[in-house]
């Protein structure tokens, strides 16, 4: 098995998990966070295969995307273990799947394929994409678009106050150059449309 090969089995592996993901942790966002990491290690100088392939595993086992996260980590053992790579490349993709996500609190992941395989987490809740993810997401959890009431404004909730809280701050937590300067487009695309998300909504309101 070569590694397109072991590419098509890891894509329908995560087809079988993700295809009918409803708040924004798709197929594709998986697609895009691999495409992204292996971008930006040949970019880097890191390892592109581990990145991709991280990159395409990277949510299997975050408890809240499963309902039982244990078995998901057993799962992804299992899966992992099929495949025909060396030990050391099967502890890398692992190695760098851990911590990625940012939830709360900010955890830096300890190889350099962790750090690229959060940077292109982040990027992918940032820009053109991360606005319609947050749509998304919101939509599915019964969030408000946005509100001016003060009281319900303080209570974590709508889908803009998520930009304020989380997503204008992801631009100063990228690890490598390369996707610094990837997340300044995206961050600017933020900035725009809560302008005029702003400017629209007090037209007429
Ligand atoms: P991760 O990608 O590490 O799993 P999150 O689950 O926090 O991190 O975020 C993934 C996506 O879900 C992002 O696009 C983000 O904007 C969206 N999201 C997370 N929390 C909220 C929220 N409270 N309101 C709207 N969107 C959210
Ligand atoms: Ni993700």
């Amino acid at each position: 098995m070569n590694q397109e090969e072991i590419r098509s089995c890891t894509k329908q592996y995560v087809a079988s998990i993700f295809q009918e993901e409803p708040t924004g942790h798709d197929f594709e966002h998986m697609k895009r966070v691999a495409n992204m990491a292996a971008y930006i290690a040949d970019e880097e100088g890191a390892d592109p295969f581990i990145c991709e392939m991280a990159g395409w595993l990277h949510d299997v086992t975050d408890g809240k995307l499963t309902d039982n996260e244990n078995q998901a980590k057993e799962n992804l053992h299992t899966f992992l273990h099929k495949l025909p790579l060396e030990t050391e490349d099967k502890n890398a993709i692992l190695a760098a799947m851990k911590d990625v996500s940012f939830r709360g609190k900010h955890i830096i992941p300890y190889t350099y394929e962790g750090k690229i395989v959060q940077d292109a987490d982040r990027l992918d809740a940032i820009g053109a994409i991360g606005i319609a993810r947050t749509f998304a997401f919101g939509g599915n959890k019964e969030q408000l678009l946005y509100t001016e009431d003060e009281q319900e404004r303080s209570q974590p909730g709508t889908s803009i106050q998520h930009f304020y809280d989380k997503l204008l701050h992801l631009k100063g937590y990228m690890n490598t150059p390369t996707a610094i300067s990837l997340a300044e487009e995206r961050h600017a695309i933020l900035e725009k449309f809560l302008n005029d998300f702003h400017e629209e909504w007090k037209k007429f309101s």
